[in-house]
């Protein structure tokens, strides 16, 4: 990834904790992390959240994003409504790195409810190493957007 990669993350309440644990994680990376919040445990509500980082990288603002609610369950569904945001709620390895691998995923979900400290460094760690394979693929991602258009259309 580019040493430019700028990365946008946000949570809700339940997100709050780990969300600030993965801002620590990638404190010695070279990228540009942009805090949405939320900014504390105070209850709110994740659709805000979701669609703030959702909108920065459907804008092309941002490469990447990374939400985080209790389950993740609500930031996925939030996200992936945004045009060109390929949101992967992976609360285990195999799907963090399949999800980049085969999808192209742009935002990284994770539930702070579901997943460890250590388990979600590892997810994160796995996420952003791990490349789009490309070929067969590359339609079919293609394909989420154009099918999503046409379903509207109708
Ligand atoms: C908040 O209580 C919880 O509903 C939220 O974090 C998320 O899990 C929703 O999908």
């Amino acid at each position: 990834m580019a040493s430019s990669a700028r990365i946008a993350v946000g949570c809700d309440h339940a997100g709050f904790e780990l969300k600030e644990a993965v801002k620590s994680f990638l404190e010695d990376d070279p990228f540009d992390i942009e805090d949405c919040g939320t900014h504390g445990k105070a209850s709110v509500d994740y659709t805000e959240f979701g669609a703030r980082v959702a909108q920065k990288v459907a804008s092309g603002d941002y490469e990447k994003g990374i939400l985080i609610c209790g389950t993740g369950l609500g930031m996925s569904m939030i996200a992936n409504r945004f045009p060109g945001v390929r949101a992967a709620l992976c609360n285990d390895l195999f799907s963090a790195i399949m999800s980049r691998r085969h999808n192209d995923a742009n935002i990284l979900i994770m539930g702070g409810r579901v997943v460890g400290t250590d388990l979600a460094r590892e997810i994160l760690r796995a996420w952003l190493e791990t490349s789009f394979e490309g070929g067969r693929h590359k339609e079919r991602i293609v394909n989420i957007d154009a099918r999503a258009k046409t379903a509207l259309e109708k």
